[in-house]
């Protein structure tokens, strides 16, 4: 939620913010702005995306060495180019991005208006600037004193780029509960809610804590908390080449993602699993791995996409491990006062490792004494910080709004972690494990054959792309993958869609059906196939489109539904890795016909760092 940027050197700095705030875009896109520095102070700011500021600031020629910028996803306040950010102080003597949400804002806005200080927007982040401005005059102190004993009275989180146009030889950035990380450089430094637009110009980094207040000027850096004590920086050498973050001639991130998969997956198992294929080791499970074999119970929580990897997991985990799971929203956990049991676990599921909601979700169950293990994709973010330990998934960055790779990478770090326990319990026989992991080996090879369903799904999305609704169906493994399916077709086509357990359709949704629902069935053999067969019968007697995902060489159901897409034959333990991904590039070319925008999908946000 609100990507944010700042540059401090001898380099134009307008060119650097807008290519700076293109890469950041992904975490909110509704408006845009940028403040530069050179003497002089100019603010540019509109509603729309990072191009239209690009537009704007390209009509002018002020440019300075010193600057910030902001890519905004609306909490207070419609997005309009007031509301926009930078926000600044009534004087002009602060100016502020920010991103997260001052919850006390309304109270200390009261207070400032008694004060005679006027507001030109309906951002929490204007009050900010203003009460930094109102303790700098009133108590007559320096920028970084008003800036310390102003956030020693919000409440709320931050992460803020701070300039104060009396002292404009400095950046001040200070974090708490939204990320930052700062880019030291040569004569020069960096400031962003991430590394991507940092990595093209160095690879060394400091990730701020919460309370971190830093100084950062062109050729040194200082590093306080908003606890006036000064703490010794921590640099860091970046995990991240440009070309990551880079569409490499892909039309859009998120197909480029989607064909990332092989190569994701890979990497996720690449270097964990044991020689002649014995088992798998995860490095940073080492310790934990008795205690989690003894564990009475496993309370997944995660948002989204994530969460529907964590169903895929409970179903890993009771059948490998013979532990009870629990599979929650971090938003309905956190607030409602869990049980929390000795000997339980809790695993913490995030791409971005910044989700506001898990991230406190992860807090509170440390608190209340579980161990709490993460799987994150970004490294260094505040999740895996905040967890007991941890594996990362290392898809790379992932860019498209909508997650895909990030998805199929936690799906597999939750069976090789289900795996392992089950191996170590006895659960899991010698020879079993090493079925296993042979099968998770070939899988990279088999999603790439997946991918060359592409063209047929192109075609068929040509025949859905007008649809209202759909349904998607799925038993067992594939009930989280139907799930997954639905939401990649409502989060960037704008097409309404349910995904529910196949059996679950004769309780309602089987009221819905006619001619005009496709209902998309994840029919690939296992278990339930007999079922679901029935399930695909049923829907066809009520003249339901069947669109199904089925395994290669499947003659029975290819005469049943009306189309099928085929994915190669893998053990039932792993066919969510395979059948999602028809549904991704399903979702994908029915958006891109839609004309809608895939990467940047309207009111969502990539890191949603916000309650
Ligand atoms: C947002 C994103 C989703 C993601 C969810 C959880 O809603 O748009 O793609 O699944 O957040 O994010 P996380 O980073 O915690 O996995």
């Amino acid at each position: 939620m609100c990507g944010i940027i700042g540059y401090i050197g001898s380099k134009p700095a307008r060119e650097i913010i807008l290519n700076g705030l293109k890469r950041l875009e992904y975490r909110g896109y509704d408006s845009a702005g940028m403040a530069l520095v050179n003497g002089d102070t100019k603010i540019f700011k509109c509603k729309g995306r990072v191009k239209d500021l690009e537009e704007m600031v390209n009509n002018s020629n002020f440019d300075g060495t010193t600057g910030m910028g902001h890519t905004r996803w609306a909490t207070h306040g419609e997005p309009n180019e007031l509301n926009a950010h930078p926000q600044v102080s009534h004087k002009g003597y602060f100016i502020v991005v920010h991103n997260g949400i001052i919850e006390n804002y309304a109270r200390l806005k009261r207070h400032l208006e008694g004060r005679g200080v006027a507001f030109t927007s309906q951002t929490d982040t204007e009050v900010l600037a203003n009460l930094i401005e109102h303790l700098y005059i009133e108590g007559d102190l320096t920028a970084e004193q008003a800036i310390t004993l102003a956030l020693n009275r919000v409440e709320g989180a931050y992460g803020l780029v701070i300039i104060c146009t009396k002292e404009a030889d400095k950046l001040f950035a200070a974090k708490k509960g939204s990320p930052l990380v700062i880019g030291v450089g040569e004569g020069e430094n960096f400031i962003a809610s991430d590394a991507t637009p940092i990595v093209e110009h160095t690879q060394r980094v400091i990730y701020l804590n919460d309370d971190d207040l830093a100084i950062i000027k062109k050729d040194e850096l200082i590093l306080k908390t908003i606890r006036i004590e000064k703490i010794q920086p921590v640099v860091k050498e970046l995990d991240l080449k440009i070309g990551e973050i880079d569409k490499e001639g892909y039309p859009h991130f998120m197909l480029k993602e989607i064909f990332e998969q092989p190569r994701a997956i890979h990497d996720t198992f690449r270097g964990r699993i044991l020689p002649d294929y014995s088992g798998v080791m995860l490095g940073g499970l080492h310790n934990e791995l008795e205690t989690m074999s003894q564990a009475e119970r496993i309370i997944i929580i995660a948002c989204g996409t994530s969460w529907h990897a964590g169903l895929i997991g409970e179903y890993f985990f009771e059948e490998y491990t013979r532990i009870p799971v629990e599979v929650e929203y971090a938003s309905e956990f956190r607030y409602r006062n869990p049980i929390i049991k000795k000997g339980d676990i809790v695993i913490a599921i995030s791409q971005s490792g910044e989700t506001a909601d898990t991230l406190a979700a992860v807090k509170l169950a440390r608190e209340k004494g579980a161990k709490v293990i993460g799987i994150c994709n970004v490294v260094g973010s505040s999740i895996p910080r905040e967890t007991d330990a941890g594996v990362y998934t290392h898809a790379g960055p992932e860019i498209g709004v909508a997650s895909t790779k990030a998805f199929t990478t936690q799906v597999t770090v939750l069976a090789m972690m289900a795996f392992e326990i089950g191996h170590l319990k006895g659960i899991i026989s010698d020879s079993f494990y090493k079925e296993l992991i042979t099968e998770l080996v070939s899988i990279p090879g088999k999603i790439e054959k997946t991918l060359g369903v592409n063209e047929k799904v192109i075609e068929l999305s040509k025949i859905f792309q007008n649809t209202h609704n759909a349904l998607y169906l799925g038993r067992g493994y594939l009930f989280p993958v139907a799930l997954e399916g639905a939401l990649k077709l409502k989060e960037i086509s704008y097409i309404h869609a349910e995904g529910y357990p196949a059996a679950e359709m004769k309780h309602g949704p089987i009221a819905l059906i006619d001619e005009n629902m496709p209902v998309v069935v994840v029919a690939t053999k296992d278990d339930t196939y007999g079922k679901i067969i029935n399930n695909i019968q049923e829907i066809k007697a009520r003249k339901g489109v069947v669109i199904a995902i089925v395994t290669e060489g499947d003659d029975i159901i290819r005469k049943m539904a009306d189309h099928i897409l085929e994915v190669p034959e893998t053990l039932p333990v792993f066919s969510g890795l395979l059948a999602v991904i028809p549904l991704q590039l399903l979702s994908y070319h029915i958006a891109v016909l839609r004309g809608c925008n895939v990467d940047q999908p309207r009111n969502l946000a990539k890191s949603v760092t916000v309650e």
